[in-house]
């Protein structure tokens, strides 16, 4: 994949740090999900596959991003990557439509941003599409859990 346009210094730098930001924070879905796969596959399978398959989508994006920020001649850059491990089946889904109610945003804000991006946008968009799938899933999830699971 090329980034289509050449950007300036300051705006490669950038969009390097945005890319940055993006990784980190597919980490720390990524890690999430794997935690809660873990935590529910005994009581629910289905719910543990749903885990996975998320989890599995943003260990992608993860590279994604990596790949786009060495293309761009950055370096990609580990930060901490705090995850809400436990608790009930309703608390795991709350925390993970949180982030994923995030990176919505946060991805809906890089499409204004990249309009002059035209692969990045694409990108980002293929992206975004994923993070509502996620985000309905756990969204329909969380609607259809028994008040016995959310005990849990
Ligand atoms: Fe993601
Ligand atoms: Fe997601």
């Amino acid at each position: 994949m090329n980034v289509d346009k050449i950007p300036d210094e300051a705006r490669r730098k950038q969009i390097i740090e945005m890319l940055q930001d993006n990784m980190n924070a597919e980490f720390r879905a990524t890690l999430q999900y794997i935690c809660h796969r873990i935590a529910v596959y005994s009581r629910d399978s289905v719910l543990g596959e749903s885990f996975k398959s998320a989890a599995l989508d943003e260990m992608a994006h993860i590279l994604y991003f990596s790949d786009m920020i060495d293309k761009l001649g950055g370096r990609p850059g580990f930060t901490e990557w705090p995850v809400r491990s436990g608790g009930t089946i309703a608390d795991m889904l709350q925390a993970d439509i949180a982030l994923e109610h995030e990176a919505r945003e946060r991805y809906a804000a890089q499409l204004e941003a990249l309009a002059d991006q035209q692969q990045l946008h694409a990108l980002i968009a293929s992206v975004l599409s994923d993070e509502e799938e996620h985000h309905a899933e756990f969204s329909g999830y969380l609607a259809r859990c028994s008040g016995d699971i959310m005990k849990q």
